[in-house]
């Protein structure tokens, strides 16, 4: 859902000291080669995080190629039990296919309504864009998918860090109010992604 290209390709010089109006200036015709539209960093499994999953991202930050040409995709990669944490893409909606393993994959309207389904590999799914996601691998082994999106950076809102781990952080007396528990629950909560 990015806006659309006026010319063939503009690769990103990310080192620009110009202001960033909307995306990246494009680095010189002269000094673009083959390289530019070729991305080798979706070949390997990262290591899992404390939620047992690994998201590396082919998006323009990594691959400056994707400038202005509205796509980029991710490798995800799940430890056994690992789940991809709650969150939602504001810039883009979301197609994955699961390439190993066994996912669930879920995700909620805004009329509250969830949707999920257990998938193997080969099968596909899609996210419309903004709505709040997740996968879990709930097969034996390790579970990989690889995620796409029609943005050159999609962004992610994750929803434990957006709301326990924020800089500075949501005060205590807000996010308890909001989920109707005690202060007691937030510090516990934010305790653990290290922050109070
Ligand atoms: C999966 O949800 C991803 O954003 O790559
Ligand atoms: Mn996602």
């Amino acid at each position: 859902s990015d806006p659309d290209q006026l010319q063939d390709f503009c690769v990103a010089d990310l080192n620009t000291t110009t202001t960033l109006q909307n995306g990246f200036p494009c680095k010189p015709v002269s000094q673009v080669s083959s390289n530019d539209f070729f991305f080798s960093g979706l070949t390997k499994d990262g290591n899992t995080n404390i939620f047992g999953v690994s998201v590396t991202a082919g998006n323009v930050l990594s691959f400056p190629g994707l400038n202005t040409l509205g796509i980029s995709m991710n490798r995800v990669v799940y430890a056994p039990g690992g789940v991809n944490p709650l969150h939602s893409h504001p810039r883009a909606t979301e197609a994955g296919v699961i390439i190993k393993g066994t996912l669930l994959v879920g995700f909620v309207s805004t009329t509250n309504v969830f949707y999920s389904k257990v998938l193997n590999a080969g099968e596909m799914f899609v996210i419309p864009k903004g709505l709040v996601h997740f996968q879990k691998n709930v097969g034996r082994g390790k579970a990989v998918a690889i995620t796409s999106f029609n943005s050159q950076l999609p962004g992610a809102a994750v929803l434990p860090a957006t709301l326990f781990a924020s800089n500075p952080a949501i005060p205590n007396d807000i996010l308890a109010q909001n989920f109707q528990v005690d202060e007691t629950v937030i510090t516990s909560i934010k305790s653990k992604f290290g922050s109070s």
